[in-house]
């Protein structure tokens, strides 16, 4: 067993409260000791104990690696045209999906293996070393049971959105789509899934489409996720937390009773401020949220339709400067809340037995990530093996 030792860190945020000041457990002039799979310890640099390896951190700020909870990976395809068209005054109303799942099913494999390759790539140079992958561009049994199978290579966080939109064939017969989702569709992709996700909102489905739904894929042993609230107030937020989801996503519209259930609830608020960019929306009201104690994460929500985003740092400039949120408290969400969001402990933060998954920026401190937008400041990303 190899364990390195990461040394003169000039920032070290470990999202750990019992290592240092605040949520962030932050520490100065601090070291850890890692070996290829968890953090063994964590400190004052002078008391830093030896290992095999040496890294020299000084002048850099360390942080757990980001937790991107939220990615749609894998489609082929892309939709540029869309988002010059809302950037002319087009408002997003999720009718772009089928251009997506048109460009998805006319893919091999490969093409789509080699796309969220890529994309992951991206992913992991920013920093991010935990990511959810979706499906939900095929939207028919074969083909969803395919995109599962592709996003099970890349992460063991794999999501069925078989209920992302009702396809073009099944128009005319909305009740036969969610009974193939619910049945046979969900019985070729549950087994290889760990989460179920619905498209909760105007022009997906209602809430009582989506309660069936979500329904039937926690009887076949899946944990439950939401898209809610991104169109309007659509019921969506409500039905997460009744349902005890781990977590709804975009949350762009919020009545005082949403915020209220979510407080009360252990539902994470996941706030994609990437999507609410690229479509021109309103940003989600975070303040209201942290104000009220609901818990809240961050992440890109990478698709070609509302968010080709990669970069947790963009996702992070934003919610500092337009959503108003502290800094301190944006890196929590997009580690430590992002943790939460896929109901996992062991990442996310910096405590001894966490995974070593650890980012050192060429910066002094963190929140260079916002201070310094369009610059790449990740120096290092070391992934738990
Ligand atoms: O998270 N809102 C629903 N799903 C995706 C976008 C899908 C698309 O437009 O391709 C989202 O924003
Ligand atoms: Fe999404």
């Amino acid at each position: 067993m190899t364990t390195r030792v990461i040394k003169n860190i000039g920032e070290l945020t470990t999202n750990d409260p019992t290592l240092g000041a605040g949520a962030t457990g932050r520490l100065h002039n601090a070291a850890m000791v890692i070996d290829h799979d968890v953090v063994l310890w964590v400190g004052p640099n002078a008391q830093a104990p030896a290992a095999d390896e040496m890294i020299d951190a000084r002048d850099c700020a360390v942080i757990p690696g980001f937790v991107d909870s939220h990615t749609h990976l894998v489609f082929a395809g892309e939709r540029s045209d869309e988002f010059e068209a809302r950037m002319s005054g087009t408002s997003y109303d999720g009718g772009g999906i089928v251009s997506t799942v048109n460009a998805t099913r006319a893919a091999s494999s490969d093409e789509l293996r080699r796309a969220t390759q890529t994309r992951l790539r991206e992913l992991r140079a920013g920093g991010v070393t935990t990511v959810e992958i979706k499906s939900g561009y095929a939207l028919d049994v074969d083909g969803e049971s395919r995109l599962i199978d592709i996003a099970n290579q890349f992460s063991d966080e794999v999501t069925f959105l078989g209920a992302h939109v009702v396809p073009r064939e099944y128009a005319a017969d909305r009740g036969g789509y969610v009974n193939l989702v619910r049945g046979p569709m969900l019985a070729a992709c549950a087994p290889k899934s760990k989460w179920a996700d619905v498209f909760c909102d105007r022009g997906a489905f209602d809430v009582d489409e989506s309660r069936e739904i979500l329904t039937a894929a926690r009887s076949a042993g899946l944990g439950l996720r939401v898209h809610g609230n991104q169109l309007g107030e659509t019921g969506g937020v409500a039905l997460a937390v009744e349902m005890n989801a781990a977590s709804v996503d975009h949350c762009s519209f919020l009545s005082d009773d949403d915020i209220e259930q979510l407080a009360a609830s252990a539902t994470v608020a996941t706030l994609l401020p990437g999507a609410d960019f690229s479509t021109r929306a309103n940003y989600s009201s975070a303040r209201r949220l942290s104000d009220r104690g609901a818990l809240i994460a961050l992440a890109t929500d990478c698709n070609p339709g509302t968010s080709y985003v990669t970069s947790m740092a963009f996702v992070l400039a934003i919610a500092v400067r337009d959503m108003r949120m502290e800094f301190d408290d944006a890196l929590w969400s997009a580690t430590r809340g992002g943790a939460l969001a896929l109901r996992r402990d062991d990442v996310g933060h910096l405590g001894v037995g966490a995974k070593a998954d650890v980012v050192i920026l060429d910066a002094p401190r963190a929140v260079h990530l916002a201070y310094r937008p369009g610059a790449s400041i990740v120096r290092r990303v070391i992934t738990a093996q």
